[in-house]
């Protein structure tokens, strides 16, 4: 039989959807692994599933409404009903193209099902929200946490492409560039642009900044000044590690991961900014030495990164999360060893979950007596004081300007 044309794409997206899922995979990560279409079909295939990913809530419950029997989460016929309307509502895809490269795809199989659910589905005509609903569990715990006015703006959020932010070595050239690029400069050494396209944009070729988004940058921020060498620990692909080389620190960086610290040599190159590269195990590493900052950017659910990562939200279940916690607070008690008296150490996490912020911090002043919560006067003025010393940046924050990540970070301070 005639192959119907986007059909392979579809069967990609099918293949991708249920990766991420089913198995807990990225997005990036099956996209990458799907080598062998041409690239307009490839770019079709991760934009079905990020729609289809963004959507799940919404695009079952119409699923749910047109069907007698409620079909299994992981079953085929869902899927592949999934990613038709997720065409439907985020791609403007034409009915009849849904349909025909929807259908191959269930070819013996449940196709009269897929057929009548989707028939009747466009009939009624397929409405959803603008915001998007998250994971009912998700917007259980953040609700929770934060409020319903954070679950609010993070069903807006999600609905959206962030915009890119870059970092600069320098403040001036950030400005500058600012100014002759149309972009906004929400920070010092920051830039937000409206673009995709990273290689294409003027200056990468020089290095002159990085990717990095505006509330991973925070963190490096409070590191202070005046201090010389710094352990950047969790460090790659690099973001921070550039921040911190770039400031003027002589800077160690230490990843468990060797393609990780791969990209950020590559980063370093890039830029031309040094540091120190160490391929080792945190939990396990005896550095000899100490060091008069200490930089820990964790490892974590990332349930913060959801507006590029939105697949997160499936992935990060409370053993997950609660496993994270407890790889967080080893580090913590490693890194707390190795810092000189008076010394700072920052913590961050690009997590929306308390248990791996407010209360692995909580926790560690308690365990270390010796440290301090410290303050974060480095930090631009809108981010929001807290009651606990720490900084958290929720879902609404900068939401007009196009809003940042979900992040925590604490600054501790050894007694001199
Ligand atoms: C949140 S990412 C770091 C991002 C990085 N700080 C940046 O700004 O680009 C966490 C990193 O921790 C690393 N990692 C996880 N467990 C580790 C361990 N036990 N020791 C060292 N690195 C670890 C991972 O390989 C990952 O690169």
């Amino acid at each position: 039989m005639p192959s119907v044309e986007g059909v392979e794409a579809r069967r990609a997206a099918l293949q991708m959807l249920d990766a991420v899922l089913r198995r807990g995979q990225t997005i990036e990560a099956v996209g990458a692994s799907a080598r062998n279409l041409s690239p307009s079909d490839h770019a079709l295939a991760v934009a079905i599933v990020g729609e289809a990913v963004r959507r799940l809530p919404d695009l079952d419950e119409l699923i749910d409404s047109a069907t007698r029997q409620r079909l299994p989460d992981d079953s085929k016929a869902r899927m592949v009903l999934r990613l038709a309307l997720a065409q439907k509502v985020g791609l403007g895809t034409p009915d009849h193209a849904l349909v025909a490269t929807a259908l191959p795809l269930v070819d013996g199989g449940p196709r009269r099902l897929v057929h009548g659910v989707l028939g009747t589905l466009l009939r009624r005509g397929v409405a959803v929200p603008d915001a998007p609903r998250l994971p009912a569990e998700v917007e259980g715990r953040w609700g929770k946490a934060w409020g319903d006015e954070a679950v609010q703006a993070a069903r807006r959020q999600i609905a959206k492409r962030p915009a890119l932010d870059l970092s600069f070595i320098d403040d001036v050239e950030a400005q500058a560039y600012a100014a002759a690029h149309g972009g906004t400069s929400l920070a010092p050494n920051h830039v937000r642009v409206e673009s995709s396209s990273v290689t294409q944009l003027p200056g990468f070729g020089e290095g002159r900044w990085w990717v990095q988004d505006l509330a991973a940058s925070l963190p490096a921020r409070l590191i202070p000044h005046d201090a010389s060498a710094v352990l950047d620990l969790c460090a790659a692909p690099g973001g921070k590690t550039m921040q911190l080389a770039a400031a003027g620190h002589v800077v160690t960086s230490v990843d468990s991961s060797q393609n990780r610290l791969a990209r950020l040599r590559e980063n370093l190159v890039r830029t031309h900014l040094k540091a120190q590269l160490v391929p080792a195990d945190a939990t396990t590493w005896v550095p000899g030495r100490d060091f008069d900052a200490i930089l820990l950017d964790a490892p974590c659910s990332a349930t913060g990164t959801f507006r590029r990562h939105p697949e997160v939200l499936y992935r990060a279940r409370p053993r997950l999360i609660a496993e994270s916690a407890e790889a967080q607070a080893r580090l913590l008690d490693r890194a707390a060893q190795w810092l000189k008296p008076g010394g700072t150490l920052v913590y961050s996490v690009c997590s929306l979950e308390p248990e791996e912020g407010e209360e692995v911090i909580g926790a560690v002043v308690e365990r270390h007596p010796k440290f301090e919560i410290g303050p974060l006067s480095a930090l631009p003025g809108f981010v929001p004081a807290t009651g606990g010393g720490w900084a958290r940046i929720l879902p609404g924050l900068l939401e007009a300007e196009g809003g940042l990540d979900g992040f925590f970070m604490a600054r501790l301070v050894r007694a001199a």
